[in-house]
């Protein structure tokens, strides 16, 4: 019997558009199997939990889920963490390859092809913070291994590309020690791959470029926080927010999540824009073994944009539910 994928709709919009691209897998044919799992804000107000253990429990037993969003709130909520930063943690899931790709409209940046490889576990994220008196301060953790492990992700993504080329974001001309050290292991690490144009660039420069001419880049590797910010400045060529794709990846586990918030501010009104759900959901069949089907499914989703399906973020009126029937309709 197969494994099932795991979906995990999370709060606001993220219970529109994982119902969503849950029906486009389930429309092409494959005979997947879903078993739905709570996580987020919502449900840690109700039972005290974020992310209740018989969550972690499907997650690790399917090997695959597809995230939704979480609210984050800004300040300290006592027992509350967010439950995406918790799977990442829980099952190492130290890879976020996070794809930015020309849409055909308007508002999409035309020869756009390029993947950001963001090191997903350590970093500014490690949760190291601390208050001293008047004094806030963040441990920035950057280790060989953590850094070993994501440049060769970058570099193994390279090879599947037809540019090949790996540009590794630091900012080491400041942060000697911890940025030196990941670039350093990045560099060092390159040279067991020849065949790709490694090169390297500080993350203020390549914010800039990222405006000015991303058609240059193909892969893009760096450390958490600058991926983190990057990959939402590297959607809005895309389209924006409610397009952008991810997978988080570890040994044993993947979850895929669009790169997108709960956003509270739309949520319940069918207005959420399905697409970053339901590419996410192609590198999750991308993953499982189903190349043609991922293919079939990002097909579909150019089709629906060609034919002006769009929901209002990209100009358009088309609801959550226009844009899914439209997708399963093209494929
Ligand atoms: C993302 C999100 C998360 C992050 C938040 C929700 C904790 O912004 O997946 O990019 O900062 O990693
Ligand atoms: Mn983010």
């Amino acid at each position: 019997m197969s494994k099932p994928v795991v979906l995990i709709p999370g709060d606001g919009v993220g219970r529109e558009v994982i119902p969503a691209a849950a029906e486009v897998l389930a429309a092409l044919g494959l005979g997947l199997k879903f078993v739905e799992a709570q996580a987020g804000f919502e449900h840690f107000q109700r039972t005290g939990n974020a992310l209740p253990d018989e969550t972690l429990a499907e997650v690790e037993a399917a090997g695959v889920a597809l995230f939704g969003a979480t609210s984050s709130p800004s300040t300290i909520v006592p027992g509350y963490r967010s439950p995406i930063l918790a799977l990442r943690k829980a099952f190492d899931l130290y890879a976020n390859l996070r794809p930015t790709f020309s849409l055909p409209g308007s508002f999409s940046r035309p020869d756009i092809d390029l993947l950001i490889v963001r090191e997903n576990t350590e970093g500014l994220y490690a949760g190291r913070e601390r208050r001293e008196g008047d004094t806030a301060i963040a441990e920035r953790v950057i280790t060989v291994h953590g850094s070993e492990r994501i440049a060769r992700m970058a570099f193994v993504q390279a090879r599947k590309r037809l540019q090949s080329q790996v540009t590794v974001v630091h900012k080491a001309n400041v942060l000697k020690v911890t940025d030196g050290l990941f670039r350093e292991t990045c560099l060092r690490v390159a040279v067991e791959y020849p065949d790709l144009a490694v090169n390297e660039m500080l993350v203020d420069a390549m914010a800039m470029h990222l405006v000015r001419d991303p058609e240059i880049f193909d892969v893009i590797v760096t450390t958490n926080l600058f991926g983190d910010i990057l990959s939402d400045e590297a959607s809005a060529l895309m389209g924006g927010l409610g397009v952008a794709p991810s997978a988080n990846l570890g040994e044993r586990v993947a979850v895929f999540e669009p790169v997108h918030g709960s956003a509270p501010d739309i949520a319940g009104q069918g207005l959420a824009n399905p697409i970053g759900a339901i590419l996410s959901a192609a590198m999750l069949l991308e993953h499982i073994g189903q190349p043609e089907a991922a293919t079939r499914v990002r097909a579909a989703v150019l089709e629906t944009v060609r034919a002006d399906v769009l929901t209002h973020d990209l100009g358009g009126s088309a609801t959550t539910k226009d844009v899914t029937r439209a997708v399963i309709a093209y494929l």
